[in-house]
């Protein structure tokens, strides 16, 4: 051994020495620090600068909220079916909740305190009748409050862009306190958010938590939920949590980082960080020790104080990892740094690796994922629908956000359903936007649960809140009425739960069982084959409770549910008999494949239309489909074409057996029609959008039989304001031809149905004009009924750009939708998706608008709105004899227990077998 290395004797004797010099002798330890200016401010500095944050013990025996309002009534809700628990200990209770001075004061049976005081206090009694009750939910992941709804530029703090490492901004101080999404976001039943300002730097900036109700003050301050800023940072002898938010991988692209540049940037800020970290514990060391002599200033760095605490784990980090190479980096640098990580989000590829999640220093994050959303870019392209099953059967806490707008935060609870659909047990589901996601913030002390002395943030709902359409009935923040809409009188209450009122809407769905496909999926890495058996001989269908078939242009039911199981039998892709088991017999065909649809149903397939399914594999993948069309309004024809108008055929340039069209074929949505209209976000790239073709989506390429249903289909223009986030200047449309348009805004409308008169007078002729997407419809509803022009929604109402921003939301906050008021004018209505990856969410975006409509839109009218009325918008002409018929096990199209078993067609001949053997 060096002998310079102090023994062991040595250094006893040293410390003794110091412990003499500094705490033995307090008389010369106190002259000493006289002298020194704020000497005790450091000492009390250094004593408490390591204190992890976190409440105070007596936190939940706390009287009044700290975010009470004063005049707030107390709330006592009797007889719930109540979600409490904490983390994954979820589980129901039933009894009475009472809220007061904005807290969770009790739970239990409690309707004596209804008799003794409520007529001398300001107590709200509310009889749930076994409603479902739940935590307000908590989305772990948002822009809300940066980039405002509608969008526009002046409300738009996102994705800051002066450099890729900024972990000195705070999101708080561009925090818009007017953004339409809140409202929408509490009618979804969602109380608290975490405020991000986006992924395109590696370090983003301080995010916060916000609670989205208006306070009385008005403030951003006033909205965020403990928070670390303002003077009265710090709990009792405690301080409390900082949020920072980072991202690796592909996403902090603009700087032109790729994902060793990325992991360099977060390195060497660390590198920095722990410079300053060593320092100041060098430096409290010489405090303790009383070297005064020696010491100068507290070594700090206002831009990387931030990182230092992170550095000492009082920061909850949320980190943006999308690939298995993102992830297995960072968890390294947790490790070279010793810094915990306490969510991940867009973690697509997290599923295949839990294993190298649980190295990360200090345990595993949060996982944090979309339901359905995957495959928009590279990093997502092994995303699964399983993969919170699987991470959850890893032990790994599992988290489903929205990333609002990419998913409006309004439909967090349809991220959770989707889970649950696909594997998640349902208190996991629940767990996950609620428990969860609080404990990754931490902040469950107060929000996600339900127990004595949280926050009253409580969701009453109509109905099994894992059950599709699930809708809020009332919701309360800190103890204060959000919904109904208080200023509503009573007169215009908003009706919801109409048609709910059945016993099985309180249960939790029924679901399908995907372990099979489950594993089919981990054994491929995320890309499991899609297309199924194909049996060109006999089919037979065994216990089928459901049959619907397209008669004259219609969708019609032809065996109910109700009447004794039927069979089908199945030659060539053409149904040979339907019948019991006498006039069906299932020993008809001895060869037969025998498909068991359990209950289940036969009905025609569906189409989609608005996304750019058929044309692309990965959207931000330019090489993977057609990049951006040619734009005749924009850009100048060559004339070696000999074509002006530059009209592109979608015909042209489809794509067969991309991995979304055939997940959509495996939901039920056999025909796909599409346009070259790329929608940039927040607004249209493109006025001339070309011809769009139709097409089956589980054809292999455009020359098999049956591939292309019909080529040139319909027109396809664009007419907006212009794009918030363009510099393409507006172009102002001029020429009308049969077309369909893309629009939103009821002005815009007006003028194409006033343009469309004059053309028609003139001619002499009448046009077929079809408004697509039009958001605010519902202002001109007879105009647009009386001037014969269609309109296709969005399957998912929401708001993005000011031209939408008058469209119907439907309750919670409005009695009727944009699609309730155009169907009762008369108006054909079809419905599209915007997204390739969200078609295969159909059934649920159907059954939401049907209970939406509370009771005004019957099954065979939803299924219309997808199939014959979207055919005849579009023009697309089809022989319902030789239609594709698609096959459910366990249930309907409506129904949560269905899959797709298989999808039989005439016109191919055969029949597509899913089940998984
Ligand atoms: C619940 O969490 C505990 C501890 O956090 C863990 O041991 C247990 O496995 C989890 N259970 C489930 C079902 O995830
Ligand atoms: C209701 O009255 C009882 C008895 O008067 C009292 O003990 C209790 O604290 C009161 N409850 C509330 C919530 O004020
Ligand atoms: C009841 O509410 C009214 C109006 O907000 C208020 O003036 C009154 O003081 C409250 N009464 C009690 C007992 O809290
Ligand atoms: C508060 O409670 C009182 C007494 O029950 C009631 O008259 C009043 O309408 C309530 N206020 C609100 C806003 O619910
Ligand atoms: C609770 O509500 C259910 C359903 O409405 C009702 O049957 C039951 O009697 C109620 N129980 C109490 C204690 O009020
Ligand atoms: C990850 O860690 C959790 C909690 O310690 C444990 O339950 C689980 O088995 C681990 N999973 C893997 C794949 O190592
Ligand atoms: C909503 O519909 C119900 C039932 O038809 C009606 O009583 C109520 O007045 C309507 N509310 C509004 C705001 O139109």
């Amino acid at each position: 051994m060096d002998s310079s290395f102090p023994t062991r004797s040595r250094l006893v004797l040293f410390l003794f020495s110091l412990f003499v010099l500094s705490g033995y002798l307090p008389g010369y330890h106190v002259l000493e620090t006289q002298n020194i200016p704020h000497a005790q401010e450091m000492q009390a500095k250094c004593r408490t600068i390591s204190n992890l944050p976190g409440p105070p013990g007596s936190f939940l025996k706390r009287e009044v909220s700290d975010r009470f309002e004063v005049g707030t009534n107390s709330t006592l809700i009797l007889n719930t079916t109540m979600l409490i628990g904490q983390g994954n200990d979820t589980h129901i209770l039933h009894g009475d909740l009472y809220l007061d001075k904005g807290l969770v004061k009790a739970i239990g049976s409690l309707s004596h305190l209804a008799l003794v005081n409520g007529s001398v206090l300001n107590l709200t009694v509310i009889n749930a009748n076994e409603a479902w009750v739940t935590p307000g939910l908590v989305d772990i992941h948002t822009h809300l409050g940066l980039l405002g709804t509608p969008f526009l530029t002046g409300a738009f703090d996102a994705n800051p862009k002066h450099g890729p490492v900024l972990p000195w901004l705070r999101n708080i101080d561009g925090f818009n306190t007017h953004d339409d999404g809140f409202q929408l976001a509490i009618a979804g039943g969602v109380t608290s958010v975490q405020v991000l300002s986006g992924s395109m730097n590696n370090i983003g900036g301080q995010s916060v938590i916000v609670k989205l109700r208006r306070t009385s003050e008005g403030s951003s301050l006033s909205m965020v939920v403990e928070p670390p800023y303002n003077l009265n940072g710090s709990f009792e002898g405690s301080t409390r949590w900082r949020h920072l938010q980072q991202a690796c991988g592909q996403t902090p692209s603009q700087y032109g980082n790729n994902r060793p540049d990325a992991i360099w940037a977060l390195r060497s800020a660390y590198a920095e960080a722990q410079r300053i970290l060593i320092a100041q514990e060098q430096y409290c060391s010489d405090v303790e020790a009383g070297l005064w002599d020696s010491l100068g200033e507290f070594p700090e760095n206002l831009q990387f104080e931030m990182l230092v605490d992170v550095l000492r784990s009082k920061v909850k980090v949320t980190s943006q990892c999308q690939t298995i190479e993102d992830i297995d980096a960072l968890v390294r640098l947790t490790n070279e740094y010793k810094f915990p990580v306490a969510s991940l989000q867009h973690a697509s590829e997290a599923w295949l690796i839990p294993a190298v999640l649980n190295r990360t220093w200090g345990g595993s994050p949060s996982v944090a994922l979309f339901a359905t959303n995957h495959r928009y870019n590279f990093g997502s392209y092994r995303g699964s629908e399983f993969a919170p099953r699987v991470l959850s059967d890893a032990g790994i806490p599992v988290v489903m956000k929205s990333a609002h707008p990419v998913v409006n935060s309004r439909y967090l609870l349809q991220e959770a359903q989707q889970a649950h659909y696909y594997g998640l047990p349902p208190y996991l589901a629940l767990a996950s936007i609620t428990s969860v996601p609080a404990m990754a913030v931490g902040l469950d002390h107060r929000i996600g649960s339900l127990h004595e002395g949280a926050d009253a943030d409580v969701v009453m709902w109509d109905s099994n809140p894992l059950q599709p359409g699930a809708t809020p009935k009332y919701v309360w923040i800190d103890g204060a009425l959000q919904i109904p809409l208080p200023r509503r009188t009573d007169r215009e209450q908003v009706e919801v739960g109409v048609g709910k009122e059945g016993e099985e809407w309180t249960r939790f769905p029924g679901v399908p069982d995907w372990e099979k496909e489950r594993k089919q999926a981990i054994e491929w890495e995320g890309l499991p084959p899609l297309t199924g058996r194909k049996q060109s001989g006999r089919t037979i269908f065994l216990n089928v409770r459901d049959v619907w078939l397209g008669v004259d242009g219609t969708v019609q039911q032809v065996v109910h549910p109700g009447s004794d199981l039927v069979n089908i039998a199945v030659e060539n892709g053409r149904i040979t008999c339907v019948g019991d088991s006498v006039a069906c017999p299932s020993t008809t065909f001895d060869a037969a494949e025998h498909v068991d649809l359990n209950g289940g149903s036969v009905s025609p397939g569906l189409m989609t239309f608005g996304s750019q399914l058929g044309l692309e594999e990965i959207r931000s993948e330019p090489s993977t489909g057609d990049g951006s069309p040619f734009d005749a309004f924009t850009d100048r024809v060559p004339a070696i074409l000999h074509d002006p108008g530059a009209v592109v055929k979608a015909a042209d340039t489809l794509r067969f057996g991309t991995r979304n069209a055939l997940t959509a074929y495996r939901s039920g949505v056999t025909y796909g029609t599409a346009c070259l209209m790329k929608s940039a976000f927040g607004g249209r790239s493109n006025v001339i959008a070309g011809v769009s073709a139709t097409f089956r989506t589980g054809a292999s390429h455009a020359m098999e039989r049956g591939a292309i249903i019909q080529s040139d289909v319909a027109l396809h223009v664009a007419i907006h304001r212009p794009d918030p986030f363009s510099k393409k200047s507006d172009v102002s449309f001029q020429g009308v031809v049969p077309l369909v348009i893309d629009v939103g805004n009821a002005d815009i409308m007006a003028t194409l149905l006033i343009l469309k008169a004059e053309v028609e007078n003139r001619l002499g002729s009448r046009m077929r004009m079809v408004f697509s997407g039009a958001a605010e419809a519902h202002i001109l509803a007879k105009e647009i009924s009386g001037a014969n022009v269609g309109v296709i929604l969005d399957a998912k109402p929401t708001v993005g750009v000011w031209d939408d921003h008058r469209t119907l939301p439907g309750p919670p906050l409005t009695n009727d939708t944009t699609l309730v008021i155009l169907i009762r004018e008369g108006v054909k209505v079809g419905l599209r998706s915007r997204e390739a990856q969200f078609v295969r969410n159909i059934g649920f975006d159907l059954v939401s608008a049907m209970l939406a409509s509370n009771g005004r839109i019957g099954k065979a009218e939803a299924y219309a709105l997808v199939s014959t009325n979207l055919r005849e918008l579009l023009g697309v002409i089809m022989d319902d004899q030789t239609g594709d018929l698609v096959a459910y096990t366990g249930g309907s199209l409506f129904e949560t227990s269905s899959k797709v078993a298989a999808v039989i067609s005439a016109r191919k001949g055969q029949v597509d077998i899913f089940t998984v053997t």
